[in-house]
């Protein structure tokens, strides 16, 4: 029988074993990059919350965990531009290595404008890391250091990655049926 929230889905796009192998290969390359310098992990809530679980304990350096929450979508399935800090981040962040760590890259604007907020706060380094990178809807000139997986223009949810706040604890990463979001 397929759960309430499975049936709402069109089809897998990254499955939970490909997350999984992955993500031990981010961490195993975040270990390298990042072995001595004491990083801040800083997740971007609430997408990225998932991803953050499994990728800090993928990587184990010695570092800590920081979160800031961000809202720029409004529950629609376009970005408003805007950028809304709705948490900020509880410590100094001054001089620290940062890892941000973020469920998608889609337009680009939260990141770019976290990226200047974040070097306003004194940072020393941002690195940048996705687990998904959308590259056809960029709008704002943004890279990410490293990225799980390219995906489609899709609408993907999972994993984190919500549709008006739901769907946000389906294990993998799927596409929603278009009749969901069009009621
Ligand atoms: C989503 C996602 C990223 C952002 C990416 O957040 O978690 O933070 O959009 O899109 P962008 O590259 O176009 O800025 P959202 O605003 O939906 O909030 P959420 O993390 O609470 O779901």
């Amino acid at each position: 029988m397929k759960s309430e929230m499975e049936i709402d889905i069109l089809k897998i796009l990254v499955t939970e074993e490909q997350i999984k192998a992955r993500i031990a290969e981010m961490g195993e390359e975040l270990y390298q990059r990042f072995e001595g310098k004491n990083p801040l992990f800083l997740g971007v809530l609430k997408g990225s919350f998932v991803f953050m679980s499994d990728l800090v304990r993928a990587c184990q350096v010695k570092s800590d965990v920081e979160f800031i929450a961000v809202s720029s979508y409004e529950n629609a399935t376009a970005s408003s531009g805007r950028v809304k800090i709705v948490h900020d981040i509880q410590q100094d962040i001054t001089g620290r290595n940062l890892i941000v760590v973020e469920d998608i890259l889609d337009s680009g604007s939260t990141l770019a404008f976290l990226s200047e907020y974040f070097k306003t706060r004194g940072a020393a380094s941002i690195t940048i890391v996705t687990l998904l990178d959308k590259p056809s809807r960029r709008i704002k000139a943004i890279t990410a250091d490293m990225a799980g997986f390219v995906v489609p223009d899709e609408f993907v949810v999972g994993y984190g990655l919500d549709y008006c706040q739901q769907y946000r604890n389906v294990p993998y990463i799927g596409v929603l049926k278009p009749e969901v979001y069009s009621r």
